[in-house]
């Protein structure tokens, strides 16, 4: 199975190097984060040219709770304005929103408004975008498998039925398909806990640029490089 020359279906993106964009301009953390905002939008619109049905971005993980008050209350405050902002153009622009991560911990005011989102932009047929929030791998595979152990107590799973197939409908991600290719921007080459499961096969692409610099044109050649890559899927090329 040879996926060379394609593009990518799924990308999904680790928006990381907002905090020192702003250092290096003298201003404080959200600053930076700000303009990272505003960098999600225009990525967001050069989807449908650039072929990408899917694009999910790393907004807030679960161990982002560990910086300071502050800047925790400032990105949440950010998340906020930018669902009230952005929701009309979104709809229009056909973008179809969905948000994974651990909802219990948010604030129910931020709950309701990506619940509000997600309800009205349902039809959407366009770019499927996902926004992480309060998001972790670990925390969405453990999650996972309490559900799962919860079916099987009650009587309404066979632990025979449990396969590499039948578990990932249990993760938040159970209508995505797997991620093709999750791009870290800012030179940190980790994966940080980001789609732990779902990225078995995925490419990466390290990238030095800081997120609030990282433009259109970069993503596009990001994108170009992944079709001349050959992804054999633990298979031999034929
Ligand atoms: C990582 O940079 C970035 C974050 C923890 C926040 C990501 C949030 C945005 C891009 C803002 C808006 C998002 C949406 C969905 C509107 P960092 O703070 O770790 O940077 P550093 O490594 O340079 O300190």
């Amino acid at each position: 199975m040879s996926h060379a020359k394609s593009h990518p279906h799924h990308v999904a993106i680790i928006m990381d190097g907002n905090g020192r964009w702003a250092q290096m301009r003298g201003r404080p953390r959200l600053f930076g984060h700000t303009a990272g905002a505003r960098r999600v939008k225009d990525i967001v619109r050069a989807c449908p040219d650039l072929g990408v049905k899917y694009l999910t971005i790393f907004a807030f993980s679960t161990e982002n709770w560990k910086r300071t008050q502050t800047e925790v209350a400032g990105l949440m405050r950010l998340f906020k304005r930018y669902i009230r902002r952005e929701a009309k153009a979104l709809f229009e622009e056909n973008v179809r929103v969905r948000f994974i991560g651990d909802r219990v911990r948010l604030e129910p005011s931020l709950v309701e408004l990506m619940d509000g989102l997600e309800l009205m932009t349902a039809g959407n047929t366009g770019t499927n975008l996902t926004i992480a929030l309060n998001y972790g791998g670990r925390d969405e595979v453990t999650r996972a498998a309490r559900r799962l152990a919860h079916d099987v107590a009650m009587g309404k799973l066979d632990p025979r039925a449990i396969t590499d197939d039948t578990f990932p409908r249990y993760l938040d991600t159970y209508v995505l398909p797997d991620p093709d290719l999750v791009i870290r921007t800012s030179g940190e080459a980790r994966i940080s806990n980001f789609l732990l499961w779902q990225s078995a096969y995925a490419e990466y692409e390290f990238i030095d640029t800081l997120w609030p610099d990282f433009t259109e044109a970069e993503f596009a050649k990001v994108i170009g490089r992944f079709g001349q890559r050959e992804r054999r899927f633990g298979a031999v090329t034929a």
